[in-house]
């Protein structure tokens, strides 16, 4: 199938698909596409590592916990060890934010890009064999090159992202990123060790009828969520809940629908992190043509106060968001 708009065929190799588009990237010096060529590999070991996960001792608990308080599996420690070494490879990046590690990871003063990064999402699901996924979001600092990051650096809002993405570890292993213009989805071929384009400018319905919502916790869900999940019931509407943040919302921006997260009473603030859960997928969404809000705020426009902040979240189809967030 050819698209006539950019002349690129689905089936696209990534690299090639990058060095098209490399000049579309803001500020165009080639480090964000190394960057995201980084990304894309450090993807391929950490889904060699996923599939074999059963079978030589990846799996479980590694006894450990990370500042969040939640038990680290030994995949977490694994795919965030890969990722940051291959962040630290190139010299692009000056600092990545991690959900494992509770300062923020200082690499070269030269480099211009922060990361924010979820390495391993979904990690309850490890050893289940279902689908798990990787979040990032990448900054350009604001300070000179050179010097030490600073903390304006670090805390930005998700408004300032200069590409963010994911990689999903499901049937298939995709790759789905956006620069700011417009969605791309990449699979990966196993036997080959490419990405190849697969979706073209993705577009998330307008509307749908999946809200995935982990129900459980609904006696403790404020009004207007419980009020919008009555609404979803009477209007027919069906629940998919994997309980994988990248593996629900994927679904979503394929087939419509809508993931929320309310804060609850087990997590006030909601349970998703601001910096590398929320902001990476709610610019894809709105790049996709979708909306992300938390219930009252829209989720880019939040200005971060500390690295691993939570926020309540609904993020999807540009119509089921509006209407959850009516009821507030
Ligand atoms: P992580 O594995 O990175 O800690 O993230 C888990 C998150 C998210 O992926 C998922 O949607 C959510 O936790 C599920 O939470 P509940 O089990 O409370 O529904
Ligand atoms: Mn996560
Ligand atoms: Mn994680």
């Amino acid at each position: 199938m050819e698209d006539s708009r950019i002349g690129l065929p689905i089936g696209t190799a990534l690299d090639r698909f990058i060095k098209r588009f490399q000049d579309d990237f803001p500020y165009a010096t080639g480090e964000l596409s190394q960057l995201l060529r980084d990304i894309a590999l450090a993807g391929k070991v950490v889904n060699r590592e996923v599939n074999k996960a059963g079978l030589i001792n990846l799996s479980g608990s590694i006894g450990s916990e990370n500042i969040q308080g939640e038990d680290q599996q030994k995949l977490d420690v694994l795919a965030n060890i890969r990722f940051i070494r291959a962040f630290t490879k190139g010299g692009e990046a000056c600092a990545i934010i991690s959900e494992e590690d509770e300062k923020v990871v200082d690499l070269h003063n030269n480099g211009k890009y922060i990361i924010a990064i979820d390495p391993l999402d979904g990690s309850s699901n490890i050893d289940v064999n279902v689908s798990i996924g990787t979040i990032f979001s990448i900054y350009r600092r604001l300070s000179p090159v050179g010097s030490p990051v600073s903390e304006e650096d670090v805390l930005q809002p998700g408004i300032n992202q200069v590409a963010s993405g994911y990689l999903l570890y499901g049937s298939s292993t995709i790759l789905v990123y956006t620069t700011g213009k417009g969605v791309n989805a990449f699979t990966y071929e196993p036997t080959l060790g490419e990405y190849f384009l697969s979706h073209h400018d993705l577009r998330i319905p307008d509307d749908g009828k999946i809200y995935s919502v982990n129900e459980a916790s609904a006696h403790s869900f404020n009004e207007p969520v419980n009020q919008y999940l009555e609404y979803c019931k009477k209007n027919r509407h069906t629940a998919r809940y994997i309980g994988s943040l990248v593996a629900d919302f994927h679904r979503n921006l394929l087939k419509g629908g809508i993931y929320l997260y309310p804060s609850t009473d087990q997590n006030p603030q909601g349970k998703l992190r601001l910096m590398y859960e929320c902001n990476a997928l709610a610019f894809v969404v709105e790049q996709a043509g979708g909306k992300a809000s938390t219930g009252t705020e829209r989720i880019l426009e939040i200005k971060p106060k500390s690295l691993h902040q939570r926020c309540p979240l609904y993020i999807g189809s540009k119509k089921m968001v509006d209407r959850a967030t009516s009821y507030y």
